[in-house]
This record gives structure tokens, sequence and C-alpha cells, in this order.
């Protein structure tokens, strides 16, 4: 049986990736996308995902959410400036312009109706972006957090940040919203940080493999890694040989639970009001610590099983 799941998303180019690999891979049911403020602007996030899936000949229903952060009026840093330095994340992604259209239904108004429904009690929720959507169906329907069977979330950082030295980009953006979540009780938590993403990044060589394999999520995926690899070579001012893809991890582990080799359950929470180190990932792993643990936090993946997902993904195409 395929593993059923909803994506919280915010269609920036890993983003895409995911779901790509999430609606051709035979071991996967990718059942409706919600969308958040995060890489873009959340009218950008939902035009790129509908973009993405009509790229692909996906029918899965895409549903609004959150257009800034669940407190505050905009980024820590506000949107203007951030983008100001980087063009890493475009607006629109370089696929041809939606033909589908969003549903009328809002993002917080899905994500209770769904997971109240006995229907969705095997449904996975991966959340690839800022948490704002689901804190705010949390703090709505607080009954949801005993409902959501598991949550998969990219985000956060054990190490090293890549906003600031401490926080990762999603947790960074919402810092208010990850607390929430984290903080809110659900079933089962896995939290796939930066260290697990960056210990399995992907090459020139892997985007060969997938234009070779030609299917268009291949093709989609190849370009999307090849403008990261350019990114990152232009950003260091040297040649990228390697580049890591954070949100298809998220996937693969739903078709892969074998992905990550090391992991630890521990205590999460994130920072919330440090000037140097809003939005941190705190992982407490003491032996004594007061709090029982409430996540798995993945620290390193197989780059041969990452590989093994898309390629199985990739050469399946478009079921
Ligand atoms: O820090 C990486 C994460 O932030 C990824 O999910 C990327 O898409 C952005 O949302
Ligand atoms: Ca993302």
């Amino acid at each position: 049986m395929p593993v059923r799941f909803v994506l919280d998303c915010d269609t920036g180019s890993d983003d895409a990736i995911a779901i790509f690999a999430a609606t051709a891979h035979p071991d996967l049911e990718l059942v409706a996308v919600t969308t958040v403020n995060g890489n873009v602007a959340l009218e950008h996030v939902t035009d790129n995902t509908l973009r993405v899936l009509d790229h692909v000949g996906a029918s899965v229903p895409v549903h609004a959410g959150a257009a800034r952060p669940f407190m505050r009026p905009d980024f820590p840093v506000p949107r203007a400036v951030l983008n100001g330095d980087s063009d890493f994340q475009k607006d629109s992604l370089d696929f041809p312009a939606a033909v589908s259209a969003a549903e009328t239904q809002s993002a917080v108004s899905f994500l209770i109706e769904a997971y109240m429904d006995e229907a969705f009690a095997d449904v996975t929720l991966v959340a690839t972006g800022p948490l704002t959507n689901i804190a705010l169906a949390l703090a709505t329907e607080p009954r949801l957090a005993a409902r959501i069977p598991r949550l998969v979330v990219m985000g956060g950082a054990h190490a090293n940040g890549n906003v600031t030295a401490a926080a990762e980009f999603n947790f960074w953006v919402d810092p208010e919203a990850a607390e929430a979540v984290l903080g809110a009780g659900l079933r089962e938590v896995v939290i796939v940080p930066l260290d697990a993403t960056h210990s399995a990044p992907l090459t020139a060589a892997d985007c060969d493999e997938y234009e070779k394999i030609g299917t268009p999520a291949a093709q989609g995926a190849a370009k999307l890694i090849r403008h990261r690899l350019a990114h990152d070579q232009a950003a260091s001012g040297q040649a990228a040989v390697s580049t890591p893809v954070h949100d298809p991890m998220c996937v693969a582990y739903l078709a892969r639970p074998d992905l990550f080799t090391e992991a630890v359950e521990a205590f999460v929470s994130v920072e919330t009001t440090g000037s140097r180190t809003l939005g941190e990932l705190l992982v407490d792993t003491r032996p004594w610590c007061p709090q029982p643990p409430n996540a798995a936090v993945a620290l390193r993946a197989s780059g041969e099983v990452y590989r093994e997902f898309l390629r199985t993904a990739f050469l399946a195409g478009q079921r």
C-alpha cells in the first residue's frame, strides 16, 4: 500500500523536486498540498506548486495558506531586505504557466477538516516550509495534535544554520510557529535538519542521470538541481561539486525508512527571543533532561539510499 501524505510547502526549488518525486514514486500517494509563505511570497509559492504539478500531469488539490508568519508582520529580517541579498529562490520557477487552479478552501481549513476525519488517520503530514499553517491549524483546533499520526519536518540545524549561525530558514522565518508545533504534543515528530540534508548532497552526475531518464519529473529535477549547483558556485566563487537538496529527503524517508543512518530521540524546542539565536533548534540530549523526548532528529542520511529513492521515482515517471 502506498504511504499517503499531505505536503505543506513553500515551493521553491527543492520543494518542487520533492513534489516531482512524490507524484512519481510507486510507494507514495500525495493526497493534497498546502502552501505557505516562505521561499517566496505566498502567491508565488502557490503558483509554483501548480506549475510543478501541471508539469508532471499530477492532479492533486492545492490549498493556499498563510501569507505571513504566525505572530510577526514579516520575517525577523523583512523579506524585502532578505531578498535584496539573494536571487536563490526566484518568484517563478522556470516551468510553463499553470493551467490548474488552487482550491477555494484555505490550507488551515483543509488541514482541520482533513485531520478531524477518520479517513486521514493514516495520512502523514510532511512540512518542508515554515510551520505557520500547521501552527494556525493547531491553535484553531487543538485536537489535531492527537489526530495527526506523524509529522515529518524539514527544518532546523543541530550544527550550523543557513540563515544565521544558529538558525535554519524554515524555523527562522517563523520561530513562534515552529516552537508552537514542536511543543504541541503531536504523536510522532521526525525532524530532518540541515545536518541530515547536507550529509547526502546531490551532484552534476546525478543530473546527468536524471536527464538520461528523460521523464518530465526527472528532467525537471535535473534543471532545478543544476540551478542550485550554479548558485552555490557563484556564491562561493569556487566549483560546486555537490549541493544539498533538502526537501525531497522528507519524502524519501516515507518510502525508505532506512534513509537515516544516524538519529537521536530528544526534547526539542525553538528559540523565539534570542537576538543572535532566534529560530535556533535546540536539541536537548542531556541524560538528565527534565522533559521527555518529543521528536526524533535525523543527523545523517545515506546518499546511496537517497539516490535509490530518487532513481526509482524518476524511472517510474508520472503514474
Ligand atoms: O533551509 C532549507 C529549507 O528552507 C528548505 O525547505 C527550502 O525550500 C526552504 O524552505
Ligand atoms: Ca521548502
